[in-house]
């Protein structure tokens, strides 16, 4: 009978006929990470085989875009990609305490059990312009107490828009629209970048009256795909969206400063709000972490506030 030998720890696992690499590993108790759920999108399942490589199956074409994008030699698969049909000896990429703590964690070493979803969300990043400045002038406690009142009504503006607060990072705030499929995400998020503006409006007469500082925000909105899942270690961790479109929106928000503009959105969300929204001047900018210029926009306003 066939069997797949686990390296370095030497566990035998017999099969008949033909099995799934990471199917079989999980069934028989063995600790690989499949952040996934099989689906080809991470490349946490990779096993490297030590032998047997002639009875496994050819790369499938998801298994073969991962493996040119990261550059597998062979002997590298992606063991929920992958089926044996002889003996095959493997390594994989778990293989010490920490690492087998976190493939239970994320995985409860169910191979249908994926530790985030990709969804397609509007996302929407915040930033107080001059923070640093801002913090350098005045007590902690002050600006604690400042953040906190603009963070409370950031969050009224996001959650009035069906969208949810992913993330405060300092002065910076990062929300996501469509999360559960509620409707029109990106319109949502402009809707919600301009109460933030609306908010911060507000804020700089109060923070002119007694600090003698003005108080602005810059906003990014990108449209796209995320992954949405658990981050952190098991007593702290927590849902957060990671990805391109995550990225992009912050690097719209930070080139308010170079176009001179409150709010910019991307080319996705123009044509997608474009009957909605009021757009100002448009760019093409050169986005860090981007190859090639980047079409943005900028927001002025809502059309018809009344027919939305
Ligand atoms: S590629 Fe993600 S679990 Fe296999």
């Amino acid at each position: 009978m066939p069997e797949i030998i686990t390296w370095p720890d030497k566990v035998t696992i017999p099969f008949e006929d033909e099995v799934n690499l990471l199917a079989a590993l999980v069934e028989g108790g063995i600790p690989i990470a499949h952040v996934c759920g099989g689906k080809a999108r991470c490349s946490t399942c990779r096993v490297k085989i030590v032998e047997g490589l002639a009875g496994l199956s050819p790369r499938t074409e998801k298994e073969s875009a991962m493996a040119d994008r990261l550059d597998f030699p062979d002997e590298i698969r992606l063991a929920c990609q992958t089926s044996a049909s002889e003996s095959v000896s493997l390594g994989r990429l778990v293989l010490d305490k920490t690492d087998i703590a976190l493939s239970t964690q994320i995985g409860k070493n169910t191979f249908t059990g994926p530790v985030g979803r990709e969804v397609d969300v509007a996302v929407m990043f915040t930033d107080v312009v001059g923070y640093t400045k801002m913090a350098d002038a005045l007590p902690a406690y002050d600006i604690v107490h400042l953040l906190n009142r603009f963070f409370r009504n950031v969050s009224a503006e996001v959650e009035s828009n069906s969208g949810r607060v992913d993330n405060y990072m300092g002065d910076a705030v990062l929300a996501l629209f469509g999360v559960d499929g509620e409707p029109k995400p990106a319109l949502s998020a402009i809707r919600s970048g301009l109460g933030v503006l609306q908010v911060a409006r507000d804020l700089s007469h109060y923070v002119e009256r007694i600090y003698g500082m003005s108080f602005k925000v810059r906003v990014g909105v990108d449209y796209g795909r995320v992954v949405f899942g658990l981050m952190g270690a098991e007593s702290s961790a927590r849902e957060t969206a990671i990805g391109d479109t995550v990225n992009v929106a912050s690097r719209l928000e930070a080139a308010n400063k170079e176009t001179g503009t409150n709010m910019l959105v991307s080319d996705i969300v123009y044509k997608d709000c474009a009957p909605e929204v009021d757009f100002g001047q448009s760019f093409d900018l050169d986005l860090r972490g981007k190859t090639g210029l980047v079409a943005a926009h900028e927001v002025i306003g809502l059309k018809n506030e009344d027919g939305l």
